[in-house]
């Protein structure tokens, strides 16, 4: 049975008893496939839930939440297609009652720096009454090497409605860890680690370094807003998704996250990932060849 430590502070109750069980939901993507591998090397047993997964769960579908979260102690919640939709908080707010109500112990959320949106999906989490930790997220050095901006790269020629303002791009590996040791260490619950990278670097610094690492030239384009929606959606983007990314880097990417925090060191008690390490295994690998 589960040993009540204490009542902390922040107001909930927290248990010393290990997660033992836990779903992420999410569990395909490229976060939720590292924190998947990262909780099975810990032991806990490990459920991947998605719409293609084993255990289907889609947000757009509340009759596949409850089996998704039936049984489990802990559940790692990435949202999509991203918690600046406006609905994403009602969703997280409706998951993590129904989540309680379950039995599930502790939720940790993936969100976003500096969108407003994301920041009421991470109070519906906080006000639950379920032990809870936030990971929110600087841009992933990945999206480069696994999503939408490994093409470009992969063709040499990345053209983005970004100037030169720069953004701490955090590896992947980093936060993965960081959000394994939220779901299985009491001390870490309640809060909100804001997690980046090293240093701040400009998506013409990050497609530089990129080019270095790879041994393959990458040129960099800054074009506008309008010029970009037209190429994606010639390209095949769903509206909604356009929209979407015209907004991040529009108005997420005005200087607002460029700084640093030192959260990656002060949690897994090591640095944080340099972009151009992520550059160099992302070359080997083979991401962009
Ligand atoms: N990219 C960034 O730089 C960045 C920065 C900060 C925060 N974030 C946040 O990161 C989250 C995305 O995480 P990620 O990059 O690990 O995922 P991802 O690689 O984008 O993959 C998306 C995951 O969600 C699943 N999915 C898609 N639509 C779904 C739906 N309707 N219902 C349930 N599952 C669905 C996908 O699997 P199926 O297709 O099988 O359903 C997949 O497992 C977003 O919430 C975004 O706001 C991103």
């Amino acid at each position: 049975m589960d040993r009540i430590d204490d009542w902390r502070s922040n107001g909930y109750m927290t248990s010393t008893s290990e997660i033992q069980t836990a779903v992420v939901i999410g569990g395909t993507g490229k976060t939720g496939a590292r924190v998947g591998r990262g909780l099975t090397a810990k032991g806990v047993r490990t459920r991947i839930a998605s719409r293609s997964a084993g255990t289907v769960f889609d947000w757009n579908d509340r009759v596949t939440w409850g089996p998704a979260l039936s049984g489990v102690d802990a559940a790692y919640v990435t949202y999509a297609p991203d918690l600046a939709v406006p609905e994403s908080s009602s969703h997280i707010a409706e998951f993590a009652d129904l989540a309680l109500a379950a039995g599930v112990r502790r939720v940790v959320l993936l969100s976003g720096r500096g969108e407003p949106a994301a920041e009421k999906a991470e109070e519906s989490l906080s006000c639950s009454g379920l032990e809870w930790a936030v990971v929110r997220a600087s841009w992933f050095a990945q999206n480069f090497s696994e999503g939408y901006l490994r093409e470009p790269i992969r063709t040499r020629h990345l053209a983005l409605p970004v100037g030169d303002v720069a953004e701490p791009f955090i590896d992947l590996d980093d936060l993965s860890e960081v959000a394994v040791a939220a779901l299985t260490r009491a001390d870490l619950l309640g809060r909100v680690f804001e997690v980046t990278g090293p240093r701040s670097l400009s998506f013409a610094e990050a497609v530089a370094a990129i080019s270095l690492a790879s041994g393959r030239a990458v040129t960099f384009e800054t074009i506008g807003l309008e010029q970009f929606s037209e190429e994606m959606t010639a390209g095949g983007v769903p509206d909604g998704m356009v929209d979407l990314l015209s907004y991040l880097f529009s108005e997420v990417l005005d200087g607002r996250n460029r700084f640093v925090t030192g959260v990656v060191e002060e949690v897994l008690e090591r640095p944080a990932r340099d972009f151009a390490v992520f550059a160099a295994e992302a070359a080997r690998t083979g991401a962009w060849s």
